[in-house]
């Protein structure tokens, strides 16, 4: 198993992954060309770590530093397309990356998030997210980042499950978009 960072052409994989793994989010309902370009421009603009079995991606995990500069970035890259394919479902941009990737402005929060985690079913439960987490936990060392957050559904327990046994500290309970129940977690990086 190598963990490594993701390049660009990873990003279709990873796509695939997320709408597979993550099954009732809204990126998981978007289709794959545009899911992929999210992941491109978390990859240019910020970091995504994957795990790789015999040269295939198996798992992934997307963080950034700071999610306003990354839906900047998104929409400076692919305006055009992104008011084309989403108008449909009559959402902004920015409610994208702040409800979908669960993310919510929360001023007393860190600004670098874990933003997805996912480990393709046949391959979970053998430790690939614990040993792609630590890759992760480096890289935003890395980037001088002293604190991170996670918010995940709460009907997620394996993931939850899988943050309270590495360390993350539960903060507070949030509703994003449609009132559905999230959990903020906080992993400090001086631990
Ligand atoms: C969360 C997830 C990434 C964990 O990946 P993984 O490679 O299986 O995790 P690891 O093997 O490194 O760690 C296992 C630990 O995670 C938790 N866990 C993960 N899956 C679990 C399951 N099916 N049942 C119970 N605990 C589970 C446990 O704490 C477990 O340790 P334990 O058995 O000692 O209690 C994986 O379950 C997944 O992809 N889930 C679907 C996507 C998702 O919900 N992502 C989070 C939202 S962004």
């Amino acid at each position: 198993m190598i963990i490594e960072l993701a390049q660009k052409n990873d990003a279709r994989k990873i796509a695939e992954i997320h709408k597979t793994e993550i099954v009732g989010g809204f990126l998981s309902s978007l289709s794959i060309n545009f899911l992929e370009k999210i992941y491109i421009a978390v990859i240019e603009n910020d970091f995504c770590v994957v795990a790789k079995n015999n040269n295939e991606i198996v798992g992934f995990i997307a963080g950034t530093k700071n999610i306003k500069n990354l839906y900047k970035y998104f929409l400076g890259k692919y305006f055009f397309i992104s008011i084309i394919m989403l108008l449909p479902k009559l959402f902004d941009i920015r409610k994208i990356f702040e409800t979908l990737f669960y993310s919510k402005e929360e001023s007393d929060l860190p600004k670098a998030e874990l933003l997805t985690i996912a480990v393709k079913k046949e391959f979970q439960m053998e430790g690939i997210a614990g040993k792609m987490l630590k890759f992760f936990i480096l890289e935003m060392k890395n980037k001088n980042v002293k604190e991170f957050k996670v918010l995940v559904g709460s009907n997620l327990q394996n993931a939850i499950k899988f943050y309270e046994k590495n360390g993350f500290k539960f903060v507070k309970e949030t509703n994003v978009h449609s009132n559905k129940k999230s959990l903020i977690y906080v992993y400090d990086l001086s631990n």
